[in-house]
């Protein structure tokens, strides 16, 4: 839980008045993985674990940020702007800067201390909290106001062109515009949502494996270019697919011969999923929870073999999950190559649940795993 007085006297403290505070959460994505830039569908939830910062103008027109996590201070005169990113914490918030000021948004000069409980590089979007938190910081300090989903777009932006990390929408999307205790199943196509109740007595276990990723390097980039050669050869094949979106498994199958291996699989990864995202959402609706957890392990089998994102680490933890007669659905969540596995469970049962994941992954691996028990939780908001 934030101290939410502590951290307006530490601002205080260091810039000199109260600031303004404005929040946005991390995320789980129940299913629907590598599907937003296919123009797919997503269906994940905004977390209570959260970014959280505090804004006020200053008169020397200078840009200063404080990262409490961090310890550390970055400075930057107007005119000095970096056009792209340095590859430092500053990058989220200087990039969400960036991106008003080229959509013709004056952001005045302004002191900013962040601080957040989102676990860095554990898939869990901390990176779209901290973007999210800070558009709406500087768009209340502008005057100016935007949607949620103009935000999320703006925040994605940054992300694509200043940090220079090529992710689709849906942690940005989730982080600007969801609800408490509803997942959101989203058209990444068109961006229409629809908020889905989660039963109250589900919660979310996340256990983080341990094993970091990053996305502005090396294997998602991999993916979404695969995911591009794939899509080639089927709009060479019948113009109307323009994303994988557009695609079924019967088409695949035609284009098969015209692929590498690796294409392909990655193609039935994301085809499939998409068909599986929209059936989990319809079976959440239906009050459907067996169902619902069956196609996330199905969905995570799919990410393992198919997409061959997931690592050792999250099998691991997703078979001994799936040991346990309490665990509804188990599955690698986010970008893939580490971070947490989502694991749902009754509220009762979650204590016992992540100790036994603990202990049986520490026997197998040696690992420390962290546990963080969420609940879906409220879109980006003034504090
Ligand atoms: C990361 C990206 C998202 C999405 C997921 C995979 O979280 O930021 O846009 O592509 O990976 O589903």
């Amino acid at each position: 839980m934030l101290d939410v007085n502590g951290f307006i006297d530490l601002h205080r403290e260091r810039f000199g008045a109260r600031p303004t505070l404005f929040a946005a959460p991390g995320r789980v994505n129940l299913i629907g993985e590598h599907t937003d830039y296919a123009e797919g569908f997503v269906f994940p939830a905004a977390i209570d674990l959260t970014t959280t910062v505090g804004v006020t103008p200053r008169a020397d027109g200078q840009v200063v940020l404080y990262s409490a996590n961090f310890e550390k201070e970055a400075r930057v005169a107007p005119a000095e702007l970096p056009e792209r990113g340095i590859g430092q914490w500053e990058d989220y918030p200087l990039g969400v800067l960036a991106m008003l000021r080229q959509a013709g948004i004056e952001v005045p000069g302004f002191s900013m201390s962040i601080t957040g409980n989102v676990p860095l590089g554990a898939g869990l979007s901390s990176s779209a909290s901290i973007e999210v938190a800070t558009a709406l910081a500087l768009l209340h300090l502008s005057g100016k106001t935007m949607t949620g989903p103009e935000i999320a777009k703006l925040c994605q932006k940054a992300e694509n062109e200043y940090v220079g990390a090529p992710v689709g929408i849906m942690d940005q999307f989730v982080s600007a515009c969801g609800a408490e205790d509803h997942a959101l199943l989203l058209d990444c196509r068109s961006l229409d949502y629809h908020l889905a109740p989660l039963p109250h007595e589900v919660v979310f276990v996340l256990v983080n494996t341990m094993v970091k990723h990053a996305h502005a390097d090396g294997a998602y980039k991999v993916r979404r270019a695969e995911v591009a050669e794939g899509t080639e050869v089927l709009h060479g094949m019948k113009p109307e697919i323009r994303a994988l979106r557009d695609a079924t498994l019967e088409d695949l199958e035609r284009a098969k011969g015209q692929m590498p291996e690796n294409v392909y699989k990655r193609c039935r990864h994301i085809i499939s999923e998409n068909t599986r995202t929209t059936a989990a959402a319809a079976a959440l609706d239906a009050g459907n929870l067996k169902e619902f957890g069956r196609l996330l392990v199905a969905a995570h089998a799919s990410y393992r073999d198919d997409f061959e994102a997931s690592c050792p680490e999250a099998d691991i933890l997703v078979e001994l999950a799936l040991e346990r007669p309490e665990c509804i659905g188990a599955r690698l969540t986010g970008g893939g190559f580490g971070g947490c596995t989502l694991n749902l469970v009754r509220a009762e049962d979650a204590d016992a649940f992540a100790v036994s994941l603990q202990r049986g992954y520490f026997a197998k691996t040696g690992i420390d795993a962290e546990v963080y028990r969420c609940r879906a939780s409220a879109g980006a908001h003034s504090l």
